[in-house]
């Protein structure tokens, strides 16, 4: 089919409103979050049902055309645009909005892939439940990207990554067919687990239309605590005491000086004690009851603590967030930085990252920022002043900084996702038999290599 005859075709599929051929319309779905992928789509169709997205694959797929599926083009590891060929079609799940009632009797929702986590968020809280997983990037990530790359956030320590709360999808294959499968039961074993299998597929197997979340029932209390200590070892071992002494922590965040140092800069965020303190953890405790008299116990009690401020207050806790989650906002605007987002056995944890800011050279070499999700193991290395350097310089950098997490024990990705940026090195984590088990199913499902060829596997 010639690009025109596909043009035409998709626009009657979907609406000619929604299939975007101007370049200035284009642009915003070209270039990912971080600014370093920026590609080229023949058109950008956004489909609004289910149908539409079954009618534009099939389309697609007949032409030989790509498609990359995408949601908020929140991610951080370059899976959501196209490449530079001019040749794919972005698919975007922008019109997929439906929000069904919350089912108060099973806790459940179901949502259309499009929904931003934030309404998510708020159409949960006001039938009394919470969305489990929270992240960031909550105004504009989507609940189909958020599946689709298996995403964490700060409260996976507590509720597991999206994964978890997956009850049922519905979902359209490369071919046009689709899954349906939202009933949401809790014993259901009738074979294969598909939902399961599509979470952390970035949008390489099937395009999510519709995902069924468990939710939890809203805390009545939250209470935010944050602690400076004399390094990040000091950390580790304090939240170590405190997941034995609070039953009900959501979050454990650390974060280290510099780190601050940079927000505060940035944003112009205040000091939250009167004395620098070269590591910091924030930590989050939920209940039915106010946890704060338990909280302020726990923190007062904890060795190596050189202060800490407890908040009850929204306002308060927000505050103490914000140091938290703004890093990647002022890496962002200083940046933009290489980003290493890795998880590494606890016990293992301070020293990789020692070994790791060691590969660098301040003060005029590059510097690597880290901060991360310490409950989960989950560090995230952020390294400026590489950008500009050849592949082949990046290549080795990144070798040596992944092959640390190797060596440790630990996974290339915690929680973004292999996308195009961890392609080459899948192979550190995953063995020969696991990825020709990936490449046996892509083929299955979609033989025709139509859905977001250059992601997670080789093409
Ligand atoms: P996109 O970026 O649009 O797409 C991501 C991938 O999913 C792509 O491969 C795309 O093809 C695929 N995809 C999207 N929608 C669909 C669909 N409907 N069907 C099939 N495939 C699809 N991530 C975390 O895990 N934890 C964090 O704490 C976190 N914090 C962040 C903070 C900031 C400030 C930012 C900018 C990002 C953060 N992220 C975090 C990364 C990002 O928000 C997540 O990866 C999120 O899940 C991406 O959702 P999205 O809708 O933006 O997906
Ligand atoms: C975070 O935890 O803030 C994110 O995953 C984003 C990042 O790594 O920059
Ligand atoms: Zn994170």
């Amino acid at each position: 089919m010639s690009r025109r005859g596909l043009e035409a075709a998709l626009g009657a599929a979907v609406g000619p409103d929604h299939v975007l051929t101007d370049p200035d319309l284009r642009v915003g779905y070209e270039l990912d979050w971080t600014g370093d992928y920026r590609g080229s789509a023949r058109a950008v169709v956004r489909p609004g049902s289910t149908a539409e997205v079954a009618a534009v694959l099939r389309l697609c797929d007949r032409a030989g055309a790509p498609v990359v599926p995408q949601g908020g083009n929140t991610g951080l590891v370059g899976g959501s645009v196209p490449d530079a060929t001019g040749s794919a079609v972005v698919l975007s799940t922008a019109r997929l909005r439906a929000v069904d009632p919350v089912d108060r009797d099973a806790g459940q929702v179901t949502l259309g892939a499009g929904v931003p986590l934030a309404v998510a968020q708020h159409h949960a809280r006001a039938a009394g439940f919470e969305v489990p997983v929270d992240l960031a990037a909550r105004e504009s990530a989507t609940i189909g990207g958020m599946a689709a790359t298996n995403a964490g956030g700060t409260r996976v320590m507590r509720h597991g990554t999206m994964r978890r709360q997956v009850m049922g999808i519905e979902a359209v294959l490369a071919g046009g067919d689709v899954w349906s499968h939202l009933a949401g039961l809790e014993k259901d074993n009738t074979g294969y687990d598909l939902a399961g299998l599509l979470c952390g597929s970035e949008g390489t197997l099937a395009v999510l239309t519709r995902v069924r979340l468990r939710l939890v029932p809203a805390p009545s209390h939250r209470v935010t605590a944050l602690m400076g200590f004399a390094d990040l070892a000091g950390a580790a071992s304090a939240l170590t005491g405190l997941r034995a002494s609070l039953p009900g922590l959501e979050a454990a965040e650390y974060m280290v000086r510099p780190g601050v140092d940079l927000v505060r800069s940035v944003f112009g965020t205040p000091d939250p004690f009167d004395r620098p303190h070269p590591a910091y953890l924030v930590v989050e405790v939920a209940g039915a009851t106010d946890p704060l008299p338990e909280v302020a116990a726990a923190v007062d009690g904890l060795a190596g603590v050189l202060d800490a401020a407890v908040a009850g207050s929204e306002r308060q806790r927000q505050a103490l967030w914000e140091l938290r989650e703004r890093h990647t906002d002022a890496l962002a605007a200083v940046g933009p930085p290489r980003k290493y987002d890795v998880s590494i056995p606890l016990a293992r944890l301070p020293d990789f990252v020692e070994a790791a800011v060691a590969l660098f050279a301040p003060p005029n070499g590059p510097v690597c920022h880290h901060f991360g999700h310490l409950g989960d193991g989950n560090v995230h290395l952020n390294v400026l002043g590489l950008h500009g350097l050849a592949d082949s310089d990046l290549e080795a950098i990144d070798g040596a900084v992944l092959g640390l997490v190797a060596d440790a024990g630990g996974s290339i990705s915690a929680e973004h996702g292999i996308g195009r940026l961890k392609r080459p090195w899948l192979g550190l984590s995953r063995s020969p038999a696991e990825l020709a088990g990936f490449a046996t199913l892509k083929s299955a499902l979609d033989p025709r290599h139509t859905l977001n060829p250059g992601v997670l596997l080789a093409d």
